[in-house]
């Protein structure tokens, strides 16, 4: 048995269409949805991710101001620049890129900024209405995990989620996102004992480790679906996720492809938390 491919490029387009729509809506009640885009260095993949997020805004139709800064920028002036885009009543969304040159504390950094203007979710302040379950932001690549889950015809509610990873940015919000869906969640880490058995025991797997071959065939459950939030390299220098693709897709029941599985998905709800910015700063419905 081959599994499903779940396509998130397909996902992500529609639900593009979908914030087009609504983008034009905010645009007919007075406002232009607008988001700041800060990236600090010379980082190559940091800039392609940038550039994808610039066009993804460019497509919806949202404004976007790009600042581009050198390598050597200090904290103060970044933090300066983010006080500015705070003040800026004209923008609605601010995205630093990360990570940050070492010399700038990122913590720091998200902390400075407006947890109104916090469209990647970071801010400790809507990271704690994430775990209370208030409204708001969602966190971007685990609030796609989910949509790519629900719209490919998976339920999530009742399911065993098992997540690898634990990261602020991924496994940890992901898990709080399953948990709302009503799934029974673990978190496996590096010091889990026993991985292989833990994962064979669930329905939904998601990994986001950042390591090739986190997830091998013999660690999935017949039918399951894996969720690869993997962006790495092998020997070969090939672009590959955590998940090892060809022998788990024989035995899974859904899979999502590296490239065009999350990554997508990632920058489609970063279009979302845009418009819910603007929305809510100009308390519009
Ligand atoms: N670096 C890698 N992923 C992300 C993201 O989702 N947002 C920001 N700001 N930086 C990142």
């Amino acid at each position: 048995m081959t599994a499903q491919l779940i396509d998130g490029k397909l996902i992500s387009a529609q639900i593009k269409q979908e914030a087009a729509v609504e983008a034009a809506k905010i645009k007919e009640a007075g406002v232009i949805p607008c988001l700041a885009v800060v990236l600090v260095g010379n980082d190559s993949a940091s800039q392609v991710y940038v550039n994808n997020k610039k066009k993804a805004c460019e497509v919806v139709g949202i404004r976007s101001v790009s600042y581009e800064l050198d390598g050597g920028t200090t904290e103060e002036e970044l933090l300066r620049l983010v006080a500015q885009l705070n003040a800026d009543e004209a923008v609605h969304g601010i995205l630093v890129q990360m990570p940050l040159p070492k010399q700038i504390n990122e913590e720091k950094v998200i902390l400075a900024i407006d947890a109104k203007k916090d469209v990647d979710c970071f801010h400790p302040m809507n990271v704690g209405l994430l775990h209370t379950g208030g409204k708001g932001f969602l966190p971007c690549t685990p609030a796609g995990i989910i949509e790519l889950i629900k719209r490919s015809g998976h339920t999530i509610q009742g399911q065993n989620c098992v997540i690898i990873g634990r990261s602020n940015i991924v496994g940890k919000p992901v898990a709080m996102l399953l948990m709302q869906e009503n799934g029974t969640v673990t978190i496996c880490h590096s010091k889990t004992r026993n991985l292989a058995e833990v994962c064979r025991g669930a329905d939904i797997i998601v990994s986001a480790t950042g390591k090739v071959n986190t997830v091998t065939a013999d660690m999935v459950k017949a039918g399951a679906v894996v969720i690869d939030v993997g962006m790495n390299r092998n020997e070969a220098g090939k672009l590959c996720g955590d998940v090892d693709f060809e022998h788990v897709k024989e035995i899974a029941g859904a899979i999502t492809p590296v490239p065009g599985g999350v990554g997508p998905m990632t920058i489609a709800m970063l279009i979302k938390n845009c418009l819910v910015a603007a929305k809510m700063q100009n308390n519009l419905k």
